[in-house]
């Protein structure tokens, strides 16, 4: 199965990533991820995606197509994968439908998760994760169950990201509508498009993902 999630940041596209792959026994590809990788490894292309990256700006569409295409054809992928934050432009719409083609896969759906901008800031800026297996929580939504301590791994360590500051978030929202947003008719035209409200509870979120992908929600 090949499932895009699409919304802007802070959506909760990650976090239902996360619950999907135990539930589905899929990958997540989250191309924020790979790109944040990149730039801890201090490699040559990592340098030169930093300056995008830090400023909220999308990674150019060539250096992105060819990160994510190396990732997709590792062998864990040969089931499908949840495409958390990639496609984000019509160019890398277009660059997935060819690659997908090229491996027999073909994309079963996209799911838009849509949540009010003031919700989004709220969201981001509440976020952390997990320093040693990057499970993903929020100061006030997601809390850890005892404090400081991670539910998967144990670990004590916890990051904030770099690009949630408040105006690189503002960057971000302004991207994702100006170069993002066109991938809604582009989808929409292929009949692949469902919107979940995004505005509940995880919990809620989760439960109308697994209605799309089991063939019955509304
Ligand atoms: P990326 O890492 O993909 O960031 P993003 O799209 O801005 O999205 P986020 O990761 O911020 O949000 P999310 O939707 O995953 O929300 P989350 O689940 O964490 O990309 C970062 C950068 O990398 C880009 O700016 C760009 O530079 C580069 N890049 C990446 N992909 C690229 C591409 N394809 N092309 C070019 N450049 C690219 O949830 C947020 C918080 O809210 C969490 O704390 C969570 O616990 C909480 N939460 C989640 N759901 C709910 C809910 N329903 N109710 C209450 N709280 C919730
Ligand atoms: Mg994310």
């Amino acid at each position: 199965m090949i499932l895009i999630l699409l919304g802007p940041p802070g959506a909760g596209k990650g976090t239902q990533a996360q619950r999907l792959v135990s539930a589905h026994r899929l990958v997540q590809l989250s191309t924020g991820d790979m790109v944040r990788a990149a730039i801890a490894s201090g490699s040559e292309v990592g340098c030169q995606i930093k300056t995008y990256y830090d400023a909220g700006k999308l990674v150019p569409d060539a250096l992105i197509i060819a990160m994510f295409g190396e990732r997709l054809a590792q062998p864990d992928c040969v089931r499908g994968a949840i495409l958390d934050g990639f496609p984000r432009t019509v160019a890398q719409a277009a660059a997935l439908d060819a690659m997908l083609a090229e491996r027999g896969l073909t994309l079963d759906h996209v799911i838009e998760m849509t949540v009010d901008d003031e919700a989004l800031i709220e969201r981001i800026a509440g976020r952390f994760t997990c320093a040693a297996c990057g499970t993903g929580y929020h100061d006030r939504f997601k809390p850890t169950k005892v404090s400081g301590i991670c539910d998967t791994c144990g670990g004590m360590q916890f990051n904030r990201r770099a690009d949630d500051k408040a105006e690189t978030v503002r960057a971000r929202l302004e991207v994702y509508n100006g170069q993002t947003a066109p991938l809604l008719p582009y989808f929409r035209a292929k009949g692949k498009l469902r919107s979940v409200d995004g505005m509940a509870s995880i919990d809620t979120v989760g439960r109308a993902i697994n209605a799309i992908l089991e063939g019955h929600a509304g």
